[in-house]
């Protein structure tokens, strides 16, 4: 047997050791990732981790722009996601998310890393997102716009080969160029924003592969026209307080003023398309995000403020299509799935709710048809397993059809106007099927479920984190307790990087 005996004071010395070796590398731990002051820029070999303390900050800072009024780092999302996010560091607001709809851990095995690619990876979990660029340094500008540049000859500037600018999430920034090839998505992933040939329209998600658009604003073209052929618009938030659109010219071809149109803000002018689905403008006036801009108004005409299947009367607010259930914020019945086409036998698989007085609110964007009589256009939609509703003009004769789960109504005291809607039968239209179709189905259902759950997980999260963090929730100015928690906690930890 082989051992190693040691005396008294040998094993001192080693306890000692270990104690000062300890010390010495938690002391070394904290100054990379507590003290160090924040970055102006990243050149290739930056590494970052995100620090493990339990005591949390939510955000911590990797780079910051010359002002100190943004910053790039990881946000905390949920207690154990990472995402690694622009801030506008007075109001601990994310401006922009590298990868919104897959976050990273936060982990000690998650790294950043620049390399010429900026790149986040988590070998533990083979999670990786990258510029996949071969870039000099990672810069913040005083735009907020992250940015990857390349050295070129001396006596030129440096060439911008990446930038986050091109890449936006939920949120413009003034001066952001929005061109036909973006998007803006809200956290939750049902609402986008999108430029067309002459306009600029807000479209829902409500089924896959189907867009139904809910609001459009078309160029008045008052300063100059959209030429056919000479290229797509874009369009930008300008520093005067509007949203302009432009062809190839400087003139815009439209432009929608917000509050402060000519007025001197002093603060950074944004829009942003919120969970709710409307589309709103804000400037941050040196302590608050104060409200400057709203496509939709009116609550009742946005997409679904109650719900599947819920009814928003002006004046009244939320209820139910079907009067004998009560409102719960959230919706009235489940949504339904993709369709009832899937369901096999569709006729039988689901209920009938009808009910007078509603109409749809966006109803100049939806199809439809001009029929002579209310069954007509109920017959229509009986017999087509990709419709879940109509609703009937019984004096004009129109016929709209709803090609997407049943979402909010609006209520009317018109009576004239009718609306019919299917409602998934949970039970009975399933046991009807044969065994064979009903494995298939039930294997259908499970991956639906399924994928219904990791849907509903990034939504949970997005969800908290907006009301954590939201100036969204601002319908009243009121922000939940937790926000003030959160804005505090890590306004502190941006403090402390500074030093
Ligand atoms: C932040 O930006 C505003 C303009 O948006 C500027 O007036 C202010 O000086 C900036 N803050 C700092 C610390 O530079
Ligand atoms: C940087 O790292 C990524 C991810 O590991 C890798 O795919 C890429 O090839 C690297 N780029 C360079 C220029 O080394
Ligand atoms: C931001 O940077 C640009 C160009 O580098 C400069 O002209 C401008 O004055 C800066 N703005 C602020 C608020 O620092
Ligand atoms: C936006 O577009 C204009 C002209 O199309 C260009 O001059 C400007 O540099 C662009 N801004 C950014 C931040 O890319
Ligand atoms: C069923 O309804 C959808 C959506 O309204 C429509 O596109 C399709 O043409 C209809 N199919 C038939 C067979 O009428
Ligand atoms: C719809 O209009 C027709 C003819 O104008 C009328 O006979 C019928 O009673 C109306 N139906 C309802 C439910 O109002
Ligand atoms: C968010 O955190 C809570 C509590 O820690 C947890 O119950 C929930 O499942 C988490 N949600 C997601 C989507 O990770």
């Amino acid at each position: 047997m082989v051992g190693i005996v040691f005396s008294n004071t040998q094993l001192q010395f080693l306890v000692i050791l270990l104690v000062i070796l300890t010390n010495t590398w938690t002391t070394c731990s904290e100054a990379n990732t507590d003290h160090t002051p924040m970055q102006q820029e990243l050149v290739r070999g930056f590494l970052a981790i995100p620090h493990s303390k339990p005591t949390v900050s939510e955000f911590q800072g990797i780079l910051s722009d010359h002002t100190g009024n943004f910053s790039l780092g990881f946000l905390r999302v949920n207690q154990t996601q990472l995402a690694l996010a622009v801030l506008h560091v007075p109001s601990s607001e994310p401006l922009w998310l590298a990868n919104p709809t897959h976050l990273a851990r936060w982990s000690y095995s998650t790294q950043l890393y620049f390399n010429g690619s900026l790149v986040i990876s988590d070998p533990d979990t083979g999670y990786v997102w990258s510029t996949k660029t071969n870039g000099d340094r990672v810069v913040l500008l005083n735009s907020s716009n992250l940015q990857v540049q390349k050295n070129v000859d001396a006596g030129h500037s440096p060439s911008v080969i990446w930038q986050s600018f091109d890449f936006p999430t939920n949120t413009l920034v003034e001066n952001q160029n929005f061109t036909d090839s973006m998007s803006l998505i809200s956290s939750n992933g049902l609402y986008s924003m999108r430029l067309g040939s002459d306009f600029w329209a807000l479209y829902a998600k409500y089924k896959t592969d189907t867009d139904q658009m809910y609001w459009q604003h078309k160029a008045l073209e008052v300063k100059a026209e959209i030429v056919e052929g000479k290229g797509p618009i874009h369009a930008r938030v300008h520093s005067d307080g509007y949203l302009a659109m432009y062809q190839t010219s400087n003139l815009p071809v439209d432009i929608q003023p917000f509050n402060s149109f000519q007025r001197t803000i002093n603060g950074l002018l944004l829009v942003r398309l919120e969970t709710d689905g409307n589309l709103k403008g804000y400037y941050w006036d040196g302590s608050k995000w104060a409200l400057n801009y709203q496509a939709i108004s009116d609550t009742c005409e946005l997409p679904s403020p109650c719900g599947s299947y819920g009814l928003c009367t002006p004046g009244s607010g939320c209820s139910c299509l079907d009067n004998r259930k009560e409102y719960h914020s959230g919706g009235c019945l489940p949504a339904g799935n993709e369709d009832l086409c899937s369901e096999g036998i569709a006729k039988n698989s689901y209920q009938v709710l009808r009910r007078k007085g509603v109409e749809l609110p966006y109803k100049e964007w939806m199809g439809y048809l001009t029929t002579s009589s209310m069954e007509k256009c109920q017959g229509f939609c009986e017999r087509n397993c990709s419709c879940w509703g109509t609703v009937y003009n019984n004096v004009t004769g129109f016929c709209y059809i709803v090609d997407y789960p049943i979402q909010t109504l609006v209520g009317v005291s018109d009576e004239t106007k009718m609306g019919y809607f299917k409602v998934r039968d949970q039970g009975t239209g399933r046991k009807k099927m044969q065994v064979g179709i009903g494995v298939g189905v039930g294997v259908l259902s499970g991956a639906v479920i399924l994928i219904g759950l990791i849907g509903f997980g990034v939504y949970r999260t997005w969800k908290k984190r907006r009301g954590v963090k939201g100036f969204l929730e601002e319908e009243g100015g009121v922000s939940p307790g937790p926000y003030k928690d959160l804005g505090s906690a890590s306004f502190r930890t941006i403090e402390m990087y500074n030093k």
